[in-house]
């Protein structure tokens, strides 16, 4: 069996490219939905008949265990497939999301107060604030959505002018609220790291998602060895996009340290 690693299209390549850091020997299946990306400004009803096709997809690429690494299919998404698909087609999978981590860590540092970016879809279900006050009701968390920062990094526009614009508007209200720290809830936003830091006084932190979820998710397979024990360990990755091959490996390339294979197109 396989870990399955979903996202809307590149962006979970940071997520991907995190777990091989952390867990190099397991065997993948990367799935990215780029024809139908960016999800970040659809509706929430087709964003969670996206993903409930994608894991599908995944489940028949024998994994065992899906990671939703799209901050917009998980906080959409990630309740529905819990709660109701997986009981009633594959019991015998399990589906993670990607916002406990970074509540996690928000608890693990003691932050007061703090921001969350990530697109519209993400912001406006109030999923972040969720997670975060079950830990911690107390915890003041000030979100913003940017709603073209995704798209801009995605087409490799990093150090211009737009970006900047978007994220001075983005991250006024964060920056006036006085966080402490930042989440960056999208997986596209930590290639845009250092133009994140330039936006922010010195005294906010980053919490970089694609680490905390490597890092919880290979405490979740230590703790539950019935699923870790059926995951194959040839350290290999399989790649599927649902758009052109090409262009999924040559812009992937940007999105991870780590050696990038065959990209094959799939219909999903
Ligand atoms: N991958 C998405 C996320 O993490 C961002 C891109 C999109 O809008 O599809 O939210």
């Amino acid at each position: 069996m396989k870990i399955g690693v979903f996202d809307s299209g590149l962006g979970g390549l940071t997520v991907l490219d995190a777990l091989l850091d952390e867990l190099p020997d397991h065997d993948y299946v990367y799935l990215g939905d780029t024809a139908r990306a960016p999800y970040g400004n659809r509706p929430s009803q087709e964003v969670e008949g996206f993903t409930i096709e994608a894991v599908e997809f995944l489940v028949r690429q024998s994994c065992n265990i899906v990671i939703i690494a799209c901050n917009t299919a998980s906080s959409e998404a990630l309740r529905v497939i819990q709660q109701q698909v997986v009981p009633a087609k594959f019991p015998e999978i399990k589906v993670l999301g990607v916002l406990i981590p970074s509540a996690e860590a928000v608890h693990e540092k003691h932050y007061q107060t703090v921001g969350v970016i990530g697109t519209v879809g993400t912001i406006s279900s109030g999923a972040y604030e969720r997670e975060i006050k079950k830990i911690n009701h107390q915890t003041e968390v000030i979100v913003s959505a940017c709603p073209n920062l995704a798209g801009l990094i995605e087409s490799g526009s990093l150090d211009s002018k737009e970006v900047r614009e978007e994220l001075k508007i983005c991250l006024a209200p964060i920056v006036e609220g006085g966080a402490e720290a930042l989440i960056l809830g999208c997986t596209h936003y930590p290639l845009a790291i250092k133009e994140i830091e330039a936006a922010l006084p010195e005294t906010v932190d980053i919490i970089n998602s694609p680490e905390s979820i490597a890092r919880s998710f290979k405490s979740y397979l230590e703790r539950h060895p019935e699923i870790a024990s059926k995951i194959s360990r040839f350290g290999s990755v399989q790649y599927f996009t649902s758009g052109s091959a090409k262009d999924f490996r040559e812009q992937g390339c940007k999105f991870m340290k780590n050696k990038m294979d065959v990209v094959k197109w799939v219909k999903i």
